[in-house]
């Protein structure tokens, strides 16, 4: 029999990278791995999510004898277990979670990383089977090694991320992850229970014909947000449109499709909500760090997302996120927008 050597499992292509870093420990591919173990648990719970009626109830006692828990209280935990578990991650912050949490073992402290996660994102989407996702972001922490992190590891710019990805759990499983040296995307072999190496040095087509945002909101938004809209609607053949409006209401299954096949993704601030829904930490600067690592730009309106300096864990901020050339002809109009 031949084996096919040319597929790359995770860990595989994990080892390769650090291999061209002589002095690298191994503590980030090692801290990858751990999250791409968590996201195959959480990947058979989400499977089972249609089953759930006959289970037995989220909060209800299962056929087992379990207590069945919401699938973003059972991510939360998968995730925040394999890195307290593991050897290269000292805290975490996470959207299910009111504050950030320090490990403060011997090994954790002694570790570089902080991670944050949003441990299910779109969880409204799973009574209806709709793609739903993880997404994560890896700082180096700025205190002192050996002693417990602190907040103000978790409180870096987006600029300063190590590392960051997303899984997203939809018609295949697949775990994307972006470092300085680019983004790869690894598909979930459900025979062989591991990620392989499918989309290897992913890039953000410049420009592309999808647009994504909330249309319920329109008469939210603000008047150049609304022309933007505008123009997007009329785009034809004579300037690059037409465009196709695509909103799943999952930003990874949007994101994720943008990213592959070019697009524009927003979630702008709202009358009644001037910072919009996302968050910047484990939501928007994940996605910024990945879609700029593929050529692309996000953006608050105003800003670059990962120059933003945050001020607390669970703050948000408008998203503007896509093909480059897409973001830059955004930028005319929306621009003056915000405050
Ligand atoms: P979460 O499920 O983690 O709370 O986040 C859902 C988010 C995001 O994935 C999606 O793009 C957005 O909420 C959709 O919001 P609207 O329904 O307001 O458009
Ligand atoms: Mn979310
Ligand atoms: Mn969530």
């Amino acid at each position: 029999m031949t084996v096919n050597r040319k597929i790359l499992t995770l860990d595989e292509f994990t080892i390769q990278q650090m291999r061209q870093f002589p002095t690298a420990t191994g503590e980030l591919s090692s801290l990858l791995r751990d999250i791409g173990l968590a996201a195959k648990r959480v990947n058979v719970e989400v499977n089972k999510a249609g089953l759930v009626d006959i289970l037995g109830d989220h909060g209800s006692i299962n056929v087992q004898g379990e207590e069945v828990k919401k699938l973003d209280i059972y991510a939360n935990n998968q995730f925040m277990g394999v890195l307290q578990h593991g050897i290269s991650c000292a805290g975490i912050g996470s959207e299910e979670l009111d504050d950030f949490v320090v490990f403060d073992d011997e090994i954790s402290n002694n570790s570089k990383y902080v991670v944050q996660f949003d441990p299910l994102d779109g969880s409204g989407n799973i009574d209806v089977n709709i793609s739903i996702g993880t997404i994560f972001s890896v700082y180096r922490r700025i205190s002192e090694i050996g002693k417990p992190c602190t907040k103000e590891d978790f409180l870096q710019p987006g600029s300063r991320q190590v590392a960051a990805g997303y899984i997203i759990y939809g018609s295949s499983t697949m775990y994307v992850y972006a470092t300085k040296r680019g983004v790869n995307g690894f598909t979930l072999d459900p025979a062989i229970g591991e990620f392989c190496l499918s989309h290897p040095d992913i890039k953000c087509p410049p420009s592309g014909k999808v647009y994504s945002i909330n249309h319920g909101n329109f008469f939210q938004y603000t008047p150049n947000t609304r022309e933007y809209i505008n123009v997007c609607q009329k785009k034809d053949k004579t300037n690059g449109g037409p465009y196709t409006q695509r909103y799943i209401g999952s930003m990874v299954a949007d994101v994720h499709r943008n990213l592959m096949k070019g697009g524009i993704f927003m979630y702008p601030g709202t009358i009644d909500k001037p910072k919009g829904k996302l968050r910047l930490l484990y939501e928007c600067n994940p996605f910024a760090f990945i879609v700029e690592m593929a050529g692309g730009r996000a953006t608050n309106g105003k800003e670059r997302i990962m120059d933003i300096i945050p001020t607390e864990l669970h703050q948000r901020t408008p998203l503007f996120i896509g093909s480059k050339d897409m973001m830059d002809e955004l930028d005319t109009y929306i621009s003056k927008d915000l405050v």
